[in-house]
């Protein structure tokens, strides 16, 4: 399996008042493409810190990433931008859906600043809310909707444009163990049509349902355990997109929200 996601000697490092924070300290993790990976630790392990540097939302302090054989240390702001935008979709644990738009239109912001067409955007947007088991809420606005269902709008979100990363802070963290599983079944569907998927959890019952489960503990990774199945699907896809064009990526709302996510836990 070609790696995906390699990490080497990873750090992160926080300058606080006397002491460092070492939110990572030394993790060195390799991904294939296709795989089903749950990142597993308790409050504070460094799970989020882990999460926004493979989403290139922050930078470690040291140690390399290559993301699909590419060097993030040498991407600029724009290549870093494009890879957010077009490569990975995120689902942050506190939704992040815009409050005064309905869930289509919070579903069809980040494809609207990508320039695509109204009809072919809106029929995108449709499959991905039906696509989460939302085609009765469509005109919903988040107050209007239940956790587990804002929680979906934002899963659509992240999966409207179809991206081959998909990575989950917590998806499950504010929900019913009934509405857990309707959004690890997703994950799951996302999974058997080919994309990679990176869960990050503290709950075992929701890490088992992965293929991979990796620990991390104080910053470090202590556990690394795959089971038998999780070579990766076919038609499994590559990262790199076929072909990139540069449009206004500054104002790609998406990348907005991703940014906004990082500041809410608190890493940038
Ligand atoms: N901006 C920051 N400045 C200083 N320390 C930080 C900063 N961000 C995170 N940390 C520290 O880094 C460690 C890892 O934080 P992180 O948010 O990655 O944990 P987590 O595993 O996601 O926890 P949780 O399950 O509570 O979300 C924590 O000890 C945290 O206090
Ligand atoms: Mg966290």
């Amino acid at each position: 399996m070609n790696s995906l996601i390699e990490l080497d000697d990873i750090k992160k490092i926080y300058p606080t008042g006397d002491t460092a924070v070492y939110a990572l300290n030394g993790v060195s993790l390799n991904v294939g493409n296709g795989e089903f990976v749950a990142i597993v630790g308790q409050s504070g392990s460094g799970k989020s810190t882990l999460m926004n540097i493979l989403g290139c939302l922050d930078t470690p302090t040291q140690g390399s990433y290559y993301l699909n054989g590419e060097a993030v240390a040498t991407m600029d702001d724009r290549r870093l931008s494009e890879i957010r935008n077009r490569q990975i979709g995120f689902i942050f644990q506190g939704y992040n859906l815009i409050p005064g738009l309905d869930a289509i239109e919070n579903v069809e912001l980040p494809l609207l600043y990508r320039g695509i067409p109204r009809n072919q955007r809106r029929q995108m947007s449709k499959a991905a809310l039906e696509r989460v088991g939302l085609k009765t809420r469509m005109h919903h606005r988040p107050a209007q909707m239940s956790g587990g269902q804002q929680q979906r709008v934002a899963i659509a979100r992240a999966i409207a444009a179809r991206p081959p990363l998909i990575l989950a802070d917590e998806p499950t963290g504010n929900l019913d163990s009934r509405s857990g599983m309707e959004i690890l079944n997703i994950l799951r569907g996302l999974h058997q049509e080919g994309k990679t998927v990176i869960l990050i959890t503290h709950d075992n019952d929701i890490a088992a349902s992965s293929d991979r489960i990796i620990r991390i503990h104080d910053g470090q990774i202590v556990a690394d355990t795959s089971r038998e199945t999780c070579a990766a699907p076919r038609g499994a896809k590559n990262i790199r997109a076929k072909s990139e064009s540069a449009s206004s990526f500054e104002k790609n709302p998406q990348d907005t929200l991703a940014f906004i996510g990082a500041k809410l836990s608190g890493v940038r």
